[in-house]
């Protein structure tokens, strides 16, 4: 006779990482946070979060793109699941994050393990958490937490936490050079403050030239229309950022911006072989580190195992 399991088998999510389509970032709002109007884009570049019951609470990070993550309780990951903690009865966990997707770097990695560990924990506790549960507990963590789970393409709006689906055809091909070292996003913030003290800036309002240029599907258009206020403040704390657009443009990229808050760099090309060369042309040039291809859009944050023996 074989007995129930008194412990649920250990949950693999799959997370991608975000890249910001369109970046309107307006005033400092009075809780320090800035009123955006952004347009997401899940793409193929992924974090492996495996969430198992364990005697006590911890996380681990692993891969090649690991170096600088915390192992402790300043990890969103673990601030996640600690969390769901404070709002159901459920044991501890060991959270062993794979990263896949660049750390510092404006493509949401943190954030990215935080929406997994929620999808996680809700699947090994059977939590049965409805959509707006989740994207409540996910906005509580972090701005782009509720994009993450939802995946996809989609408009941004408040801080970024609030989500409406944009209409999107087609798939986009992308190549991310990666920049040695990250940058803060509220450093990068508190720049675009600093450069725009003498401005009066608006509310931001979502373009409609984006939007029409996603229901193309065509990545000329698109790249016509990929914009990103925190650019210039990148660029102001990384001034070697400019060389590495200048690269990409030169060697065939339709569109290159920086993603987020950076120092990753975001070039749309025309297809999987347009990605191809000019990530051998990018690396060969010397100008930069690392490249990496990915697509989109891609699913948010799901469940891709469960282990059964
Ligand atoms: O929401 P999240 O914790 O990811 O944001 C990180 C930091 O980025 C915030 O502490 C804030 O400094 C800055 N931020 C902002 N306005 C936003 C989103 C983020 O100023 N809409």
């Amino acid at each position: 006779m074989t007995s129930a399991p008194l412990v649920p088998a250990p949950v693999t999510v799959r997370v991608p990482a975000k890249v910001n389509l369109e970046l309107l970032v307006g005033p400092r709002r009075p809780d320090g946070y800035h009123a955006l109007s952004t347009v997401f884009q899940a793409v193929s570049l992924y974090d492996d979060v495996t969430v198992a019951a364990a005697e006590d609470w911890g996380v681990t990070v692993s891969g090649p793109l690991a170096a600088g993550v915390p192992e402790n309780g300043d990890n969103l990951a673990l601030r996640a699941a600690r969390l769901v903690e404070t709002h159901f009865d459920i044991d501890p966990v060991h959270i062993a994050i794979r990263k896949g997707i660049p750390v510092a770097g404006g493509m949401a990695g943190g954030s990215a393990d935080a929406a997994a560990t929620l999808v996680a924990l809700d699947h090994l506790w059977d939590l049965d958490l409805d959509r707006e549960e989740l994207e409540d507990l996910a906005s509580e963590l972090g701005s782009d937490v509720p994009f993450l789970i939802a995946g996809g393409t989609a408009m941004g709006s408040g801080r970024g936490e609030l989500l409406a689906p944009v209409l999107a055809r087609g798939t986009y091909h992308w190549v991310f050079a990666l920049a040695e070292g990250g940058l803060s996003t509220p450093a990068v913030y508190a720049e675009c403050d600093r450069l725009r003290a003498d401005e009066d800036v608006p509310d931001p309002v979502p373009t409609a030239a984006l939007v029409s240029a996603l229901r193309t599907g065509d990545p000329h258009e698109l790249a016509a229309q990929l914009s990103n206020d925190l650019q210039a403040a990148s660029l102001s704390l990384r001034p070697d950022l400019a060389e590495v657009l200048a690269a990409g443009m030169e060697y065939g990229a339709l569109g290159g911006i920086v993603s987020g808050s950076g120092p990753t760099t975001a070039f749309l090309v025309e297809n999987n072989e347009a990605g191809i060369d000019l990530a051998v042309a990018l690396t060969a040039s010397g100008v930069v580190r690392d490249v990496r291809r990915a697509s989109g859009p891609v699913h948010g944050a799901h469940v891709i195992h469960q282990r059964t023996d």
